[in-house]
């Protein structure tokens, strides 16, 4: 008969400091196993979070997601995983070690994380921008999850302080430092990105940082800069933009790119 330790949480998600607890639990009290069971609250359903945790208990044959009739159940607890909010905010790497790219494959979490990270405002600009980008990556094409991605994220550092921005321009974009803050952010957030959920892709990183200058040729490159400019809550009609764009992607950008021009033009 096996001995076990029942630990219940949301798990939403499960995070590293947990799985080393129940590894330190189970040896302490020298049981045969600890079963961690699912609550049912959390911003993922039941079922995502209990994917997730059979990712990240793999390499652990005494970690367990079930337990069976025999089991002797020696010890229970209703734990709270003290990390979870801020993996839930963005710090992916707080997550246990087996789930961080399933979390970004699957993109958990990036409402909440924008939410977090920008105003009102912005988050619902960014959630707009994320609509047209999938739309646009539909008609070409493109990964429908990247660009959806890329949209929710583009503007993720844009409401972090000036001197945030600076001093990160100044470590790794000195060439851009004479540029109008305005542009700083579409440098910084790649950045975030990389350290703090650890995105990879250099498609999106590349679109997020080229999203402001329209300085890329890439697919996601145009749809991004297309979409940023174009989305609804914008309050002006960009139907023909729009409607160019799914016809010929870098025709598209082009116009989008000469009217933003004239439009500045006009500012000055
Ligand atoms: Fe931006
Ligand atoms: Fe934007």
């Amino acid at each position: 008969m096996r001995k076990v330790g029942v630990i219940r949480s949301s798990f939403d998600p499960i995070t590293e400091s947990t799985i080393q607890y129940a590894l330190k639990l189970r040896k302490d009290k020298q049981l045969d196993g600890i079963v961690f069971e699912v609550n049912e609250e959390g911003i993922l359903s039941k079922k995502e979070r209990e994917g997730l945790l059979k990712y990240a208990i793999k390499p652990y044959r005494k970690l367990l997601l079930k337990k069976k009739k025999e089991d002797q159940i020696i010890y229970q607890e209703d734990y709270i995983q003290k990390d979870e909010k801020e993996v839930q905010q963005g710090q992916f790497y707080k997550a246990a070690h087996g789930i961080k790219r399933k979390l970004l494959g699957e993109g958990y979490y990036l409402k909440e994380i924008l939410y977090h990270h920008c105003k009102e405002s912005r988050a619902r600009h960014s959630e707009a921008v994320a609509k047209v980008c999938v739309e646009l990556a539909k008609e070409h094409h493109v990964d429908e999850k990247k660009a959806w991605m890329m949209g929710m994220l583009h503007d993720i550092t844009k409401n972090k302080e000036d001197s945030y921005q600076e001093a990160l321009i100044k470590k790794y974009h000195p060439e851009i430092l004479d540029y109008s803050p305005k542009v700083w952010h579409s440098y910084t957030a790649p950045h975030f990105l990389k350290t703090e959920l650890g995105i990879q892709d250099q498609g999106i990183l590349k679109a997020i940082e080229n999203h402001t200058l329209g300085r890329g040729h890439s697919k996601l490159d145009y749809i991004l800069y297309i979409a940023d400019k174009c989305e609804p809550t914008r309050g002006y009609d960009a139907s023909k933009e729009i409607k160019l764009s799914k016809e010929n992607l870098r025709k598209g950008f082009e116009l989008v790119m000469k009217e933003a021009e004239e439009y500045r033009n006009r500012e000055e």
